[in-house]
């Protein structure tokens, strides 16, 4: 409650004061109230869910207590309730989870040449331009170059969704549909009611997926070349679920409930909540997902920027795609010459130009706002108003911190900053003002020259593109695995590019984050998870553009078991950073071999992981039962990568089953070759699978046995028919270190 409602509140209660219980309407919170797939056969759920709400609440019912029905591709409300009254509901027959609404939080381009997806690659326009691609995010910019609709036709006949049109927001041929989610009903005053994004991130995602081409983009300058999404052809349907606030579950939900409705062919969410929630049925984009693979729809999420500790995942379910982050082969380098002549590289994306010219230089430990009361031990951080404004002004100064940009405050208004600190130095940052982040070592000697010299200066250079030497790695800011609920189903799924992504950007938002920064931009660079997911949901168009009927297990595991494998001697965390490896376009429209799972497939899995068969038949909408003989389906579940968490020197001997659909050539005969490290035995049986037609399917077991010596031992299985290699990763890790 806002605080002038609550105070309107108060009044309206003294004066009635018998009648009013402050503390009731006080405790009550938004709750959603999850209740499976839509039954078949209801007439009218609005009226059902009133009925199940005025069952809990009881005489103080009233209509606007429903706050909103799910009723379009699933079943379930929202309401505001005590904790008697969800009791209450929570016991009724139909509800399967009553939790509350939480906030979600966002995630937050050269990358499709890097990852081979070329400008000439082989396409099927007319196919991928009736791909219809749902974008959970900020909203979206619609005058963006990155969706001009010239050549486009109207949008495919299975469109069914729609256009929130509000003041000057339409769409049009590329964004066939928009819509915006809030549903309190309190919009963020630095915000756009509706669908226009007036972030940036989620215009930067949607291009990322299916942005047409742009020549000579750049931001200011940097990254310039063709920007392009991977699936150019592809339309666009924004779900605005995330305001310059925070994104609500509530909203998340609904906008499922409309896109599957509305007919979008794979989903992008670049958000996820700020903590793992352990159970699947309480866990808003588990749900979501859930119903959208149910209905034939691939979601792609993004791990998290939680990383590098271990269990930080937050999108973990077994029917999305979890997509970690790593470098391209560029990086930003953002050099610092000091007036002695000697140079430092940092990092940064810096677009400002000082031409070179040497300005006085100071450290800002020596400059404190003493006036403000902070001396040289606070200053020397930047923050806030703890600089002396007067002392910096046209002057560069050195901090020692990586300032984060919605901190600054009196540094402002200095010429530059040098950062220096030892966080890491592949997520970087743009600020308001010429800036370069520099190590502690640098640090070190650029600290003592100030300290040397009488007159120090310095300068800093627009940022310059450069080159890792070491490229892909995941980024340290990438959430890690073990998955926190499933440990022997292995997360993230694959990496892709997230790290220094230019793409298209709202202008009338703050390309740093930065209160006062004035640059308008039509392209920005940024990195994060929130990148690395809309280039595999890109990826998975594209194959989907080549298979149509494809089922969204069928994709994922087109876009896992041809990722290509990445180094662990540049992830110590191997598998538990980039999944099967890094995504791979090309290889992904020819697999070879996949491993399929439906519904049923899912249905054991849970029934192992201890959900019942009431639950399971609310949410499926049928008579499928829980056999007895379920316990350990995990480890049976047909996914494309194999895991398995022990302990150090304990002895082990795993069974997975698995299922293979050929869908390379009509006869082929697959070799089965593992690679284990010692210690370690991998049989396959059978290791020799023949053949003889398309949509063949054939079974075969891993058998994993032996001991390990260190927390995580890594090996493969590769199906090879000597065109195809097929390669699922298999990671055995020690659960110890791990827990938390
Ligand atoms: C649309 O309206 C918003 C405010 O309602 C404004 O900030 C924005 O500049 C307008 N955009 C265009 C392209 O006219
Ligand atoms: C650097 O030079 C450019 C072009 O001459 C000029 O526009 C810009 O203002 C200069 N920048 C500074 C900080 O002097
Ligand atoms: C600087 O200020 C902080 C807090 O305001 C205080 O704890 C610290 O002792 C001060 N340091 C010096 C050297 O005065
Ligand atoms: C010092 O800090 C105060 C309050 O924090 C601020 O109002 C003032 O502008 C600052 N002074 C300078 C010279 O930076
Ligand atoms: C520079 O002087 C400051 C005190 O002003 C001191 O804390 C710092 O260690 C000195 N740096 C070096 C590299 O000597
Ligand atoms: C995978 O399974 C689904 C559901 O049973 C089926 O529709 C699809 O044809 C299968 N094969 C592929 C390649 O998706
Ligand atoms: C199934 O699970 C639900 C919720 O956990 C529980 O209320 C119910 O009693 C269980 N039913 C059976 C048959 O175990
Ligand atoms: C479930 O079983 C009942 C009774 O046998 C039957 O009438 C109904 O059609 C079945 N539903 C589904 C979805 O199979
Ligand atoms: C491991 O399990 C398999 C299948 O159950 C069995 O054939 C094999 O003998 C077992 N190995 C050991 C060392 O017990
Ligand atoms: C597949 O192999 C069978 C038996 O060897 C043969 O009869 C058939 O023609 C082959 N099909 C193709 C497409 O090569
Ligand atoms: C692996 O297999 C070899 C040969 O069959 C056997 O000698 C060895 O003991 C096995 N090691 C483990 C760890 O099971």
């Amino acid at each position: 409650m806002s605080s002038l409602s609550s105070l309107l509140f108060l009044s309206f209660c003294f004066s009635l004061l018998f009648f009013c219980s402050i503390s009731e309407d006080d405790q009550r919170k938004t709750y959603i109230v999850y209740m499976g797939s839509h039954p078949k056969h209801q007439v009218s759920t609005s009226s059902h869910h009133m009925r199940m709400l005025q069952e809990a609440i009881g005489s103080t019912f009233a209509p606007h207590s429903l706050l909103h029905s799910y009723k379009r591709s699933f079943n379930g409300f929202v309401a505001k309730l005590t904790e008697t009254e969800v009791k209450k509901v929570s016991e009724m027959k139909d509800v399967i989870s009553v939790f509350l609404n939480e906030k979600i939080q966002l995630h937050t381009t050269r990358s499709w040449d890097f990852m081979g997806l070329t400008q000439q690659v082989n396409r099927v326009p007319s196919v991928e331009s009736d791909i219809i691609v749902g974008v959970f995010d900020t909203g979206i910019w619609p005058e963006s170059p990155s969706f001009l609709d010239h050549g486009y036709g109207p949008p495919p006949p299975k469109w069914k969704g729609s256009c929130e049109v509000s003041s000057n927001f339409s769409c049009n041929n590329k964004i066939i549909g928009a819509r915006s989610y809030r549903r309190n009903g309190q919009y963020p005053i630095n915000d756009i009611k509706g669908p226009r994004d007036s972030n940036g991130h989620g215009t930067h995602v949607a291009s990322t997926v299916a942005g047409g081409l742009v020549r000579q983009a750049s931001m200011l300058g940097l990254g310039s070349g063709t920007a392009r999404g991977g699936v150019p052809s592809a339309r666009i349907a924004a779900y605005k679920v995330c305001w310059s606030d925070t994104c609500f579950s509530v909203d998340i939900l609904a906008a499922f409930d409309d896109a599957i409705a509305d007919g979008v062919d794979i989903i992008s969410m670049s958000l996820g909540p700020r903590k793992p929630i352990a159970n699947y049925f309480s866990d808003p984009i588990a749900i979501g997902t859930f119903h959208a693979m149910k209905n034939g729809i691939l979601t792609s999420t993004s791990a998290g920027n939680d990383g590098p500790s271990s269990f930080t995942l937050t999108n973990f379910s077994p029917w999305s795609l979890t997509v970690a982050a790593s470098t391209t082969d560029r990086k930003f380098v953002t050099g610092v010459q000091l007036g002695d002549g000697r140079r430092f590289n940092g990092v940064t994306i810096n677009t400002f130009d000082l031409n070179g010219t040497q300005y006085p230089f100071v450290y800002a430990g020596n400059v404190p706002n003493v006036t403000g009361g902070f001396n040289g031990s606070i200053s020397r951080f930047c923050l806030g108003n703890t600089v002396d404004r007067e002392l910096v002004k046209g002057k560069i100064a050195l901090c020692d911190i990586l300032v984060p940009q919605t901190l600054l405050g009196s540094i402002e208004g200095a010429v530059g900053i040098i950062m220096q600190d030892k966080s890491p130095k592949d997520l970087t940052f743009s600020f308001p003002l010429p800036a370069s982040h520099l190590g502690t070592q640098e640090g070190a000697l650029i600290s003592s020259y100030l300290n040397l010299t009488s007159l120090p200066t310095a300068t800093i250079s627009k940022s310059i593109e450069g080159k890792h030497e070491a490229a892909p790695f995941v980024a340290s800011f990438s959430s890690r695995g073990p998955n926190p609920t499933t440990p022997n189903i292995l997360k993230p799924d694959l990496s892709g590019p997230g790290v220094e992504i230019l793409a298209a950007w709202s202008p009338i938002s703050s390309p740093s984050t930065a209160k006062d920064d004035n640059r308008k931009l039509l392209f920005n660079i940024i990195s994060g998870t929130s990148m690395a997911c809309p280039h595999a949901t890109a990826v998975a168009a594209y194959v989907k553009s080549f298979h149509p009927s494809w089922s969204p297990a069928a994709l994922k595991s087109a876009l896992m078991t041809t990722a290509f494998p990445m180094r662990a001697e540049l992830n110590k965390d191997a598998e538990f950073a980039y999944g099967s490896g890094h995504i791979n376009p090309l290889g992904a429209v020819n697999p070879g071999l996949i491993y399929n799972a439906s519904e049923i497939d899912y249905i054991r899995f849970l029934c192992g992981e201890g959900y019942n068969t009431t639950l399971l038949q609310r949410i499926f909408e049928d008579n499928s039962t829980c056999s007895p003989t379920n316990s350990d389906q995990v480890f049976d579940l047909n996914y494309p990568s194999f895991a398995l968490s022990t302990h150090i020197s304990t002895s082990f001997n795993q069974t997975y089953k698995r299922r293979v659909t050929n869908v390379g050539s009509t006869n082929s005969t697959y070799k089965a070759t593992t690679f284990a490290p010692s210690g370690i035995n991998i049989s396959v049986n059978p290791s020799i699978l023949s053949f003889k037609a398309l949509g063949e399917e054939l079974k075969f077991e891993l058998i994993i046995e032996g001991k390990i010596s260190r927390s995580i031992e890594s090996a493969s299985l590769v199906w090879d028919d000597g065109v195809h290699k097929v390669r699922s990763p298999i990671i055995v890790f020690d659960s110890d270190p791990f827990i938390h």
